[in-house]
């Protein structure tokens, strides 16, 4: 079949196979990746035909395992579907891992996996907002928070290739086409995870025109010293999730005030009466500040 037109009767097909093959769960998780992938190959003019066949077939063996699942499939593809065309193969056999060289469908297939609207980690949200025009540039941002990711929780979906991955395109991302997260979004990360661990109060404060050390505080409060000491963890695991590294750390809970400086990011965390006695926010009051309000549906 290749290079011809995939009819629409091939990937009914093919998606009913996947449909009586996977869990409900991951066939949810296929339907919700076609849809991303459709909305990413108009933004990144990817050849719809071929990507939807991939989108549709790449997680038809998922229950094979975490590495091997994408090979797996692509052989299947190829053998039981008679697919032969190569960058669809290729797609699939790549979705998990990614690999240097990958062709744009590929990387579209990747992103598509990666941001669709069901998932649950906490940056997809950030990311996808973050993605830019520019697919090299784009992947190699999702690809870096996704190293972050698995270093944390140490999932095996990140390995050599994957790193050899990362290398390539950093190669071929022009240097002012890189995509950066902005601090201020960082800092609006860091204020969502500690608001969902019963912080209290939190402010943000843009200090960067005032201060040549960091560009934002975060101010909170505990209602108590061990809160307090779960609210330092919450940032520093937040932080490290997001690819930040923690300088230095000081105080401990029963002090009543942990400061975590993230070199552009420094997190100053209060029980109620030590916030009110140093105050620290009035030495910043003529700095640009706002109240966290938490998003709630
Ligand atoms: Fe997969
Ligand atoms: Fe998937």
């Amino acid at each position: 079949m290749n290079s011809t037109v995939y009819t629409r009767e091939f990937k009914d097909k093919l998606l009913q196979f996947v449909k009586d093959n996977v869990k409900q769960t991951r066939y949810e998780h296929t339907l919700r990746v076609i849809a991303k992938a459709k909305e990413y190959s108009e933004r990144y003019r990817a050849d719809w035909d071929r990507l939807e066949v991939a989108a549709i077939f790449h997680d038809a063996y998922r229950h094979e395992g975490n590495l091997e699942h994408g090979p797996i499939a692509a052989d299947h593809l190829e053998k039981d579907w008679s697919v032969t065309d190569p960058e669809i193969l290729e797609a699939v056999r790549y979705h998990t891992i990614g690999h240097a060289g990958a062709s744009k469908l590929t990387m579209v297939l990747k992103l598509a996996d990666t941001l669709e609207d069901g998932r649950p980690f906490s940056e997809a949200e950030v990311l996808r907002k973050a993605l830019t025009d520019d697919l090299e540039a784009s992947m190699l941002l999702v690809m870096q928070r996704i190293k972050a990711y698995v270093m944390k929780s140490g999932d095996d979906r990140f390995n050599e290739t994957s790193q050899g991955f990362i290398d390539w395109l950093k190669e071929r991302v022009p240097q002012d086409k890189e995509i950066s997260m902005s601090i201020k979004e960082t800092a609006l990360q860091v204020a969502k995870a500690l608001d969902a661990k019963k912080a209290q109060d939190i402010v943000l404060i843009n200090i960067a025109e005032r201060s040549g050390f960091a560009d934002w505080f975060i101010i909170a409060d505990a209602a108590n010293s061990r809160l307090l000491e779960a609210l330092a963890d919450e940032a520093e695991d937040k932080m490290a999730q997001i690819g930040e590294e923690l300088h230095h750390k000081e105080g401990v809970g029963e002090s009543g005030w942990i400061l975590l400086d993230f070199g552009d990011i420094i997190v100053n965390l209060f029980t109620k009466a030590k916030r009110d006695y140093y105050n620290i926010e009035k030495i910043w009051a003529d700095c640009d500040s706002e109240q966290y309000v938490p998003e709630r549906n």
